[in-house]
């Protein structure tokens, strides 16, 4: 038995082994590709083919993968049935959340083994793009769109929501942001999805249980509630003084810090390059003086730096998609990562069942219930 040692939130702590990222202060690997290379010269559908079958995909690969993925984009009817039951007011990611969970009931793929589960990882993939686009049509008063042959993942989402194809430059910029978010190693949803998995649970109920740790606002829920923060300013110097107030009241500030990067995160200097590319030829700088506003305190000051959610947020803005989207993004990304990380743990499993200090009363007898 290994020496117990107790860390908070298991900082510091190895959980695991992985080859599928390698996530570190000087760098960003998937498969052991940079992410500003991969950012630069592949698609996400060549990313999600790496992370789930170990290498780039070659054209006849990736020509295969994108069939895939059409194929197993239509919902299940009593699927849409569902999301047109459900409440208004439900928040997108807890619609995602069941019906992940309800689609899983309707799974057209036979068998248990790896390539099996690793066809679920693109099926539920699909499925997780279909249920995101057709909540946002049934929310904005329209029917489901039914998927298009020969578009891009990116450009398939948006085309389901908006009903027409895409922009290339919003195309692009959807794209990159699905690259980025893919895969982070031992994350809390990743991890959660690990920790599932290792009672030998099935996929369904590691991606269902991933999409509920990536919701909240320390963890994948900071993109959107990165953007809540920005639109409360209308100017900069607005930005300024809450800022300033802020830090002078120790508030997390959201779509900022890291557990691993303390000197910032890669994928938001990727990502905030073409943010400001985007901001400029939209003629919205005014929004970049807002973002640079609380940014630089946050680094000059706190040298608490941005990660990936802060630029992110403010990209999707200006692409006008509505903030209740932004974390179900991020989910239609990183199912390809949690999915990696759910075949590696079941190829190679021990059940996690860390320990605890018990902090409670000292061992007593119980009192007859005249007595309590
Ligand atoms: C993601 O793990 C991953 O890889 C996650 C992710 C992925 O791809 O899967 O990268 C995606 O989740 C990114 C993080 C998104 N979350 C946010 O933006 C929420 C705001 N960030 C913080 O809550 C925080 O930085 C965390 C949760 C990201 C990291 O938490 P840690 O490592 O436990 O850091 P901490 O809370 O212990 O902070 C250390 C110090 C503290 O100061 P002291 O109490 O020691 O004086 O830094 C301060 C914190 O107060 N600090 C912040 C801050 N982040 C850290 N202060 C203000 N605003 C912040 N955002």
């Amino acid at each position: 038995m290994s020496e117990k040692t107790f860390s908070p939130g298991l900082a510091g702590v190895i959980a695991g082994e992985t080859d599928i990222a390698c996530v570190d202060q000087g760098v960003l690997l998937y498969r052991g590709y940079p992410i500003a290379e991969l950012a630069e010269k592949t698609s996400f559908e060549e990313v999600a083919y790496l992370l789930l079958y170990g290498e780039l995909p070659n054209a006849a690969q990736l020509q295969a993968i994108k069939e895939k993925f059409f194929q197993y984009a239509p919902l299940p009817t009593p699927v849409i049935d569902a999301i047109r039951q459900m409440p208004e007011e439900v928040p997108m990611m807890d619609v995602l959340r069941s019906m992940v969970s309800y689609t899983g009931h309707f799974d057209p793929i036979e068998g248990d083994d790896h390539d099996a589960n690793r066809e679920r990882a693109l099926w539920l993939t699909s499925q997780i793009a279909g249920i995101i686009a057709a909540r946002f049509r049934l929310m904005n008063g329209k029917e489901p769109v039914d998927p298009m042959s020969g578009l891009s993942h990116a450009a398939q989402i948006l085309y389901q929501c908006h009903g027409e194809a895409p922009d290339p430059l919003a195309e692009e910029l959807v794209d990159l942001t699905l690259v980025l978010y893919a895969e982070h190693d031992f994350n809390a949803s990743t991890f959660t999805c690990r920790v599932i998995t290792s009672t030998q649970s099935d996929i369904v109920s590691s991606i269902t249980g991933g999409i509920g740790a990536l919701k909240g606002p320390l963890h994948g829920g900071a993109n959107e509630a990165a953007m809540e923060m920005l639109v409360r300013f209308k100017t900069a110097d607005e930005a300024a003084a809450w800022i300033k107030e802020a830090l002078a009241k120790k508030e997390k500030v959201m779509g900022f810090g890291h557990r691993v990067y303390k000197n910032g995160d890669h994928r938001a200097r990727i990502l905030e390059d073409k943010l400001r590319k985007l901001a400029d030829k939209l003629g919205k700088n005014e929004w970049m003086a807002i973002y640079d506003a609380i940014k630089e305190p946050m680094v000059n000051d706190k040298k608490i730096y941005p990660n990936v959610d802060y630029p992110c947020g403010l990209t999707y803005y200006l692409l006008g998609l509505p903030l209740d989207l932004y974390t179900p993004l991020f989910v239609a990304s990183r199912v390809t990562g949690w999915s990696a990380h759910v075949l590696e743990q079941a190829a190679d499993n021990r059940i996690y069942r860390p320990l605890s200090i018990y902090t409670g009363p000292k061992e007593r007898s119980v009192p007859a219930i005249s007595e309590r």
